[in-house]
Order: structure tokens, then sequence, then C-alpha cells
């Protein structure tokens, strides 16, 4: 089940494939069982609303960033057994379980540019779906028979929980800070990010300060993952990243970019801010004028470099790990996770 993985299945320097792309190719045989696993853990015999949403979500694709650093983790930590497979499956199945949830929450229209299930089905159904994924997550990583990565997938999927709900409070509240900020992301995604690469390293029997290293990758890269995420919601398109954009405008979300573009409000500005996120009153054009004021104002720039700050963090903690072709995958992935901000 090892994917062969040779210095010359990397592409040569220039080529503009993407990191995830490679990691895909170098993985490939590990892939096709975590996708046969999911395929075969998200069917249920007794309720047919479960394989119909759960169907709907899988076949729209998703990078699988998750499930591949758990495999790319385990193989840099020289793992030889099948117990990753098993890891990456579970990882995925958190996160799907997430994005039901998350897509309720928000009252989001399209993910993976297909229409949500909550817009398809109801929410109801996206909550009972998202948590028989859960659950099922649950007895995938029971199979594994490790109690420590148990621990550490059981405490990320209570830390994303309170990494969501932190930001519903810190929704609408322009006293958000950058440090509040920090705790929502490092909770709703750099968790499961840091979980994914740490239990690869644990089921491995890695050295602990390997298994630490491949945590702060995670941690780092999910941070500038979600901060890139973030400035998409308002400078991408919905092609470029198969959901709408505007979605955190119009939830009134206080993400990075708005932080400090408060912080560097002018009164007008700030009264601006006051209205259309913590009254709530939105009008036509005031999605561009927002961007505007996040372009003018240098917000957007100042998250950028924040968002490169923590991709440069990610690439650090690599250089802890044992040398592995892989492991300069690990590094393009960090660069191109912000590559779409430059
Ligand atoms: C979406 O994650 C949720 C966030 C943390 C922003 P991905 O962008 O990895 O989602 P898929 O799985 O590829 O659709
Ligand atoms: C994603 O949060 C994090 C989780 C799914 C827990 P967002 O709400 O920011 O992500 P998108 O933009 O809907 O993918
Ligand atoms: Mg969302
Ligand atoms: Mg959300």
């Amino acid at each position: 089940m090892n994917a062969i993985i040779k210095d010359g299945d990397r592409p040569n320097e220039g080529e503009a494939e993407k990191p995830q792309d490679v990691l895909a190719a170098a993985l490939m045989v590990d892939m096709e069982a975590v996708n046969l696993l999911i395929r075969e853990r998200m069917a249920s015999r007794h309720a047919p609303r479960i394989p119909e949403v759960t169907a709907h979500l899988v076949e729209a694709g998703g990078k699988r960033l998750r499930p591949m650093l758990t495999l790319a983790a385990a193989h840099i930590c020289g793992y030889q057994g099948t117990h990753h497979i098993k890891l990456a499956a579970t990882v995925e199945f958190i996160h799907t379980a997430t994005l039901l949830h998350d897509d309720v929450v928000d009252e989001s229209a399209q993910r993976r540019g297909r229409p949500t299930a909550n817009l398809l089905w109801d929410n109801k159904s996206s909550v009972l779906v998202g948590d028989y994924l859960f659950a099922r997550s649950f007895q995938l990583m029971v199979e594994t028979g490790t109690l420590r990565v148990m621990d550490i997938l059981a405490n990320a999927s209570a830390t994303i929980a309170e990494g969501e709900v932190l930001q519903l409070t810190a929704a609408q509240d322009l006293k958000t800070d950058e440090a509040i900020y920090l705790q929502v992301v490092r909770g709703k995604t750099a968790a499961l990010f840091a979980a994914a690469t740490e239990v690869g390293g644990v089921i491995a029997g890695a050295p602990e300060d390997h298994v630490r290293a491949l945590f702060d990758y995670g941690d780092a890269l999910g941070i500038a993952f979600q901060i890139a995420d973030d400035m998409l919601d308002y400078g991408g398109s919905s092609a470029q990243i198969g959901k709408n954009t505007g979605d955190d405008f119009r939830e009134r979300k206080v993400t990075l970019p708005v932080i400090k573009a408060v912080a560097a409000a002018s009164p007008e500005e700030r009264a601006f801010w006051t209205r259309v996120i913590e009254k709530g009153d939105q009008r036509d054009g005031d999605l561009d004028h927002a961007l505007g004021l996040l372009t003018r104002t240098g917000a957007m720039q100042a998250a950028r470099e924040d968002a490169f700050g923590w991709a440069a963090k990610a690439r650090d903690a690599l250089t802890r790990l044992p040398d592995h072709p892989l492991r300069q995958t690990l590094s393009d992935l960090a660069d191109y996770v912000v590559s779409r901000l430059a």
C-alpha cells in the first residue's frame, strides 16, 4: 500500500504543477485506498438520505489536502504499515462533517462548485449526516487501536467545534482583535491540519521532536490556509474557490482583513464598518465598498504578509524532519496555499 516515491517522480523545477497535484501523484496508490474506504464507510444500509448527501459532497471532489498530509507525514517518518490509510480517511470524514455543519451555520449556498447540501436538501439533513460522518470517523480511528491517535483526533474535533463557536460570538463585534481571530482560525481550521500531520508521525512511531515538527507544520499551514481563504472571500472569484464570495461579509464575520482595516479606519470608515458589520444594515454596493477599503487602507496587503509569515513558519518546521522527497512537496504546498494571494 505504500506509495513508491522516487526523486524522479517529482516534476522538473519550474514546471507549474500544483504541489497538491504532485502530492496526489506521489500518493496515488494510497489515495485510491483512502477513497475506496471513504466510499465504503460513507454508505448506510438503513437511511438512504445518508449516501445521497455524502455522495453529493464526496463526488464533487475537494482537494483531499488533509488526508494527503496524513499519508505524507507517515511516509516521511518511514511508516511501512497500513493504518495511515484509515487515519487519512478519518481525517477527511471529520473535515467533511465540519463542512456540512459549517454550511448550515454560515447559510452558504455553494461548496466545491456545487449547491450546498443544506440548499439541495435541508439543514436537518446536513446536521444529521454531519453527525453520522463524525461517528463514522470515530469508528475508523478506533480500528487503528492506537490510544494516542484517538486522543489527538478527539481533541482536534473538540477544538474545531470550539473555534466555530468562538467565531459565532466574535462575529458582528468590531472589538474582535487579531488574538481572537488567531484563536478562531487555530481552532476551526489549523487544529485539523495539525492533527492530520501529527497522527501520521505518531502512527509511524516517529520520535517526539519529529511529531512536534509535524504538528507545528500543520498548525502554521492551517493558519496560512485560513487567512488566504478569508482574503479570497473578498478578493477571489466564485469560480476560483468553488464557493460564493462575500459570504463572510454577509455573515458579518470579523476576519483578518476587516480587523486590520478597522484598526486603521478614519471616523467615516469606522461608521461604515459599524453599520455593515455590527448593525447588519447592508445595502447594494456595500461589499464593493468594503473591498475598496480593504485594498486602499493596506489591510489586504498586511493580511497577505501575515499569511506569508505563517507559510514561512510551516516551511521552517519541516527542516526538523528527516530528509525525504515529500518534505519538499510539503514545503511547496505551504508556498502554494498563499501563492493564490500573490
Ligand atoms: C475548506 O477547506 C474549509 C476551510 C478550512 C476554509 P478546503 O478548501 O480544504 O475544502 P475542500 O475539501 O478542498 O473542498
Ligand atoms: C471553515 O470555515 C472551517 C470549518 C469548516 C470548520 P469557513 O466558514 O471560513 O470556511 P468556508 O469558506 O465556508 O469553506
Ligand atoms: Mg463557511
Ligand atoms: Mg464558517
